[in-house]
This record gives C-alpha cells, sequence and structure tokens, in this order.
C-alpha cells in the first residue's frame, strides 16, 4: 500500500496497523535508515563533546589560588624592609613563601643603585621590580635555580642566593653573580590587593640574563667583582 504523506500519525494507525512512531516517520518524510544515522551522528557529537571537555579540563586544569594561578600570601606588613646588607631569611629583606614557590623580597627605600635614570627605570620595568608609596622595592624571586631546576636557598652567611648542587649564586634580587647557571633568578609578577601581596605564579619572566659591570642592578654582596668560591659551599 502507498502511503502518503500528508495523513496524519492517528489515520496511519487505521490504515497500517503501523504505530504512531512509524506513522510520524512516514509524516516527516523520513527513513529508518535516516533515523539510525542522525541518532549515530548526535551520539558521536556528544561523545566528541565530552573528549573535547575532557582534554581542556586535562590542558587547563581549575588552578584558583594553587600554584601555577595568583596566590594571595599575607599583608604587606608582614614582609619587613631592609637594607641590602641586612637581609636575613624570614626576619627581614627576604622571605620565604612555599605556597607560591617563591621569595618576596623587599628592599628598604632609597637603595644603592648602580644605575641611574632612564636606564635604570628600564631594567626595573623589565624586570618585575614594584617600586611601593613609601619608596622601597618589592620582588618575587621563583625558588628555581636556572641551571638544573634545585631549590636555591637565600643564605644570610653570605648575604646572596646560593645553589647547593653546582655552585651557581645569585644576589638578593635574583640577579647573576657566578656558577654554571645561564641567567639570573626567574621572577613572578607581584601586586597589592586589599592590603596583601598577590604573586601571580602563572606570569613568570624567565628573560632576565646575566648581568655585566654595566647593566648590574644592586651591588655585588662583597667588594669587588664576581669570582667563584666568594660563598663556599656548605
Ligand atoms: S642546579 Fe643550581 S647550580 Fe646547578
Amino acid at each position: 500500500m502507498s502511503i502518503g504523506t500528508t495523513r496524519t500519525p492517528q489515520e496511519y494507525e487505521v490504515l497500517t496497523g503501523g504505530g504512531a512512531e512509524a506513522a510520524e516517520l512516514q509524516r516527516r518524510g523520513l527513513s529508518r535508515r535516516q533515523v539510525l544515522r542522525r541518532a549515530v551522528g548526535l551520539t558521536l557529537l556528544v561523545a566528541s563533546a565530552e573528549g573535547t571537555y575532557g582534554a581542556l579540563t586535562m590542558l587547563y586544569p581549575n588552578l584558583k589560588g594553587q600554584f601555577g594561578s595568583p596566590i594571595q600570601l599575607s599583608p604587606t606588613d608582614k614582609y619587613v624592609a631592609a637594607k641590602q646588607a641586612d637581609f636575613v631569611l624570614d626576619q627581614r629583606g627576604v622571605f620565604y613563601e612555599p605556597k607560591a614557590k617563591s621569595y618576596i623580597m623587599h628592599l628598604a627605600a632609597d637603595p644603592t643603585f648602580l644605575l641611574s635614570g632612564g636606564v635604570l627605570q628600564n631594567f626595573l620595568d623589565s624586570e618585575n621590580w614594584v617600586k611601593d608609596k613609601d619608596g622601597s622595592y618589592w620582588l618575587s624571586l621563583y625558588q628555581v635555580c636556572v641551571h638544573l631546576g634545585c631549590k636555591v636557598p637565600f643564605r644570610d652567611d653570605c648575604n646572596s642566593f646560593k645553589c647547593p648542587c653546582h655552585g651557581s649564586h645569585y644576589n638578593i634580587d635574583g640577579e647573576y653573580i657566578d656558577g654554571p647557571a645561564p641567567r639570573s633568578l626567574d621572577r613572578f609578577a607581584l601586586i597589592f590587593q586589599g592590603g596583601n601581596v598577590i604573586v601571580d605564579t602563572g606570569k613568570l619572566n624567565n628573560h632576565i640574563g646575566r648581568p655585566v659591570a654595566s647593566t648590574r642592578v644592586l651591588p655585588l654582596p662583597f667588594a669587588g667583582t664576581p669570582k667563584e668560591g666568594v660563598c663556599a659551599a656548605q
């Protein structure tokens, strides 16, 4: 029997004894093969969307408040500023923050810089120095040695950072002094918010090279020129 496409599902059931579902398909002019194809297509679409979502979640996990994202640290007054020669770990000038895997450096106002004018300002800007309204300066230094990745401790007895693995040596602002490291320590972006220090561990500046005499920002922690063994291994 020929089945017209203009019949209602009810008419079709009466005429053919078939189900309403079949009648509806017929009314719409869809074959079972087409319906099957559409169902398979829809299933594949859903599976593909789920797969894409899963992959994106793995690639871009929600890091809010964790390493790899902005991390709120303590109120600014915890980080007591100090002159370069007076830094003592976790007491004044330099503070270790394990959550941010970084050292917060707070240099007291009017530091002795080796550069001046526009040249100094360019270095400060490009090297993530943050000037506070009281004239002091802040930095957030990533704890990882840029030689082969050991954690670099701050040594009070050296007034600088000295890597225990192969001896790379960095000034209090992370500037390279000596040793096998190819560049200065990397820095994170640092801002203030609601009276707290925020370190954005998703923004790493790893483009700070080895300074030479004419580009060094801070004086060395000892007299003379950089030389191996100034701060002996412990
Ligand atoms: S890993 Fe620090 S000097 Fe080699």
